[in-house]
Parts: structure tokens; sequence; C-alpha cells
């Protein structure tokens, strides 16, 4: 398609017409509306998938995501269904030869991020997830501090996502078989992410965590509404450490509800041999000249995360563009996940082969 002049605008379809549907890609998608049409919305509740279709004058519904996929003569999809639905959407979507975005995790375990990663390999489409911290620009001005060479070499990090009291009281968040766990999977994942992104996503070589479920499984403040504490399945807090193998290691921390100061805390810090950062906001901190210096940054670029991932999917989709989150990027923090949480209930550390 390089160098071919593209008449028609690129068709996506929309899997789920929940929060971060209405919330982020139909928005994001109609911002781009000169390059890009919203051709179909599905949802398993046809009543949702019609009131979605109304609202932003989408002229295809489908209550099933195949349907849609078969029907609505779509290139691209976004996968907005919680977890367990994931990889289903995804390598049927590719295998009728859309692209897709995902919303993270990836998965709901490494076998079905690696049999994502396959089908998008084999469909020769782009597979990306939704993790638009990436796109933040205090993580891309990190990371032009770090290719650099401003930090060295960085063999120690931590990733947290802790919150005070901050356990969803919407969707499917709090439900284990749905989401496939709680803290860690939901919004520890986002800076486990960044990190590893930052840090060039090593191979993992072990991995040591720990999950808790103390005030997710009682009622209390709800500072995101009133969760459904009666059936809460999944940690309310859950800590880890994973080892590289290249040396490197990674302290993650994260909580949806714990008795600390802050409501919350997302943070990616990093650690290398000639200098360490704080992600957000941007802080450098080396030792130059005989001196330890800090740099600030009184000037950053100042663009949505959520615009810049979807100019980015759809630039992709057309041509002009590469993801900047890879298939095979998912299966390793899948690999992670997985294991934090296999070892947590296994009370040892879980050697990653
Ligand atoms: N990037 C972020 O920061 C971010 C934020 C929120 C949610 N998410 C992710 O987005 C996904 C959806 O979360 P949400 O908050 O929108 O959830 P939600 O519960 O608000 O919406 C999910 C929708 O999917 C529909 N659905 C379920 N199974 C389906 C199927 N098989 N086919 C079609 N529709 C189906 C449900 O009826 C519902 O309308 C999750 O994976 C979540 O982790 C990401």
């Amino acid at each position: 398609m390089i160098g071919v002049l593209r008449l028609t605008k690129l068709k996506v379809g929309i899997i789920g017409c929940g929060g971060i549907a209405q919330g982020v890609h139909i928005p994001n998608y109609l911002k781009l509306h000169k390059t890009v049409e919203i051709a179909a919305v599905c949802d398993v509740s046809m009543e949702r998938a019609k009131a979605c279709s109304e609202k932003y004058h989408i002229k295809k519904y489908f209550s099933d995501f195949k349907e849609m996929i078969d029907n609505a003569d779509i290139e691209a999809v976004s996968v907005c269904v919680p977890n367990k639905f994931h990889a289903e959407a995804t390598i049927y979507a590719l295998h009728a030869g859309c692209h897709v975005i995902c919303e993270k995790p990836p998965a709901i375990n490494v076998q079905e991020a690696k049999e994502m990663a396959n089908a998008a390999k084999t469909a020769g489409k782009i597979l990306t997830y939704g993790f638009h911290y990436r796109h933040s620009n205090e993580v891309q001005a990190i990371k032009r501090f770090i290719e650099n060479n401003e930090l060295g070499d960085i063999y120690a990090a931590k990733s947290v996502a802790v919150r005070r009291r901050g356990i969803p009281g919407w969707g499917v968040f709090t439900n284990k078989e749905l989401q496939g766990g709680g803290s860690i999977i939901d919004i520890g994942v986002h800076m486990l992410d960044t990190t590893l992104y930052l840090m060039g996503y090593p191979e993992p070589d072990m991995v040591l965590g720990k999950t808790y479920q103390k005030l997710g499984n009682r009622k209390g403040v709800g500072l995101m509404g009133e969760w459904d504490w009666e059936n809460f399945s999944v940690e309310d807090m859950g800590r880890g450490m994973i080892i590289f193998k290249n040396g490197a290691s990674i302290i993650l921390e994260t909580a949806f509800a714990a008795n600390v100061q802050k409501d919350e805390t997302m943070q990616v810090s990093l650690m290398g041999d000639k200098g360490g950062a704080d992600v957000f906001p941007v802080q450098i901190y080396q030792e130059k000249h005989g001196s330890l210096i800090d740099i600030h940054t009184p000037y950053l670029e100042d663009k949505d995360y959520y615009e810049l991932e979807f100019e980015r999917f759809v630039n992709g989709c057309l041509n002009k563009d590469t993801p900047i989150s890879k298939p095979e990027e998912g299966v390793i923090l899948q690999q992670i996940i997985d294991a934090l949480y296999e070892s947590s209930y296994t009370g040892e550390a879980v050697k990653i082969k």
C-alpha cells in the first residue's frame, strides 16, 4: 500500500460497548474522522450495541462479534471486552484479516497471549495493546534520555500502581473468572509494561509474587464507587520481584486498596549506572562533575496519550507507522503475570523457562 493513494476511510468495528469503548476508543476514532469510519459496533447485550450505535451515529450494530466481522466489511477492530474474551475475539478478527487493537492486559494467561501473537504473525496483521502510558509525553521523554545513554545500564527498577481505596465500582474488575485477577493484572500491568518498555523488554528469569485479599471483601469507603464486596474474588494487593536473565530486577507494588497516604500512585522508577529516573513527572538523577544533580522538565510536549495511541494504531493500519506495543512483548508480560500469581499460590519463586 506504500505510495498508493487511499481514497476510502479505514473502517473499524468495536467489540464491546462498555466503559473503555465509549470513554476512549470511540471518541478517539471520532477525532480521526478524516481517515477513520466506525462502521459497526457489537456487544453481547444487543440493547447496549443498539444504544451505542444510535448515540454515535454508527450504521451497523450486532450482538455477536463473529457476525460483525463476517458481515460489516471492516479492516480493523477494537477489542474492548472483559479480559477472558480478549483472545477469542482477537484471534477471530486476525484470522478474518483485520488489524486489532486489544485492551490491556493482552489476555488472561500466557497461553492465550502466545496464540494471539501467533495469529497476528500468520495473518500478517497488526496486533497492538491498549498500553496508553507508553504513548505519554513523560514515557517518551525518558525513552529519549535512555536512547541517548543518560541512564547507562538500567539494572534496577520499581513499578508502582497503588490506590488507597480505588476498587472499581463498575464493570467486572473484581471478578477473577472474567478478569484473571485484580490489582496486578488490571493496574499493575500498566506500570509493569511501562517499566519493561523503558528497559527494552528484557527476558525474565525468576519471579516471586504475593497477593492479598484484605480490604476488598468487606464493606468500606469506595473512592471509585461502591464495589461488589460480597462477590470480590480477586487480590486487592499484589507485590512481586522479577529478576531478568541479564541480571536486572524490578520490584512491583500494586493495590486496589491499601492503607497508604495517597489516593493513587502510578510511578515507574529506573536506576541505571549513569543515572536514575522517576517517570511521572519526569525527573532524572545523576552525578556529574563532582555534584549530584536533578533534571526536571519545565517544558514537556503536552499531547493526550490516548490520542497518540489511536493516531499510531490508525497510521499503522494505513501503513504509515509501526505499532509501539508488540504481540511478543505481550507474551513476556503475561508470562510474568502468570508467574506472580503462581508464586503467590505455591509460596515459591517461579523460574521462567
Ligand atoms: N486502558 C485502560 O486503562 C483501561 C481502562 C478500563 C478498562 N480497560 C480494559 O478494557 C476491557 C473492557 O473494560 P470496560 O471497563 O470497558 O468493561 P465494561 O464492563 O464497561 O464493558 C465491557 C463490555 O463488553 C461486553 N461484552 C462482554 N463479553 C462480550 C463478548 N463476548 N462480545 C461482545 N461484547 C461483550 C459487555 O456486555 C460490556 O458492555 C477490559 O479488558 C479492561 O481491562 C482498559
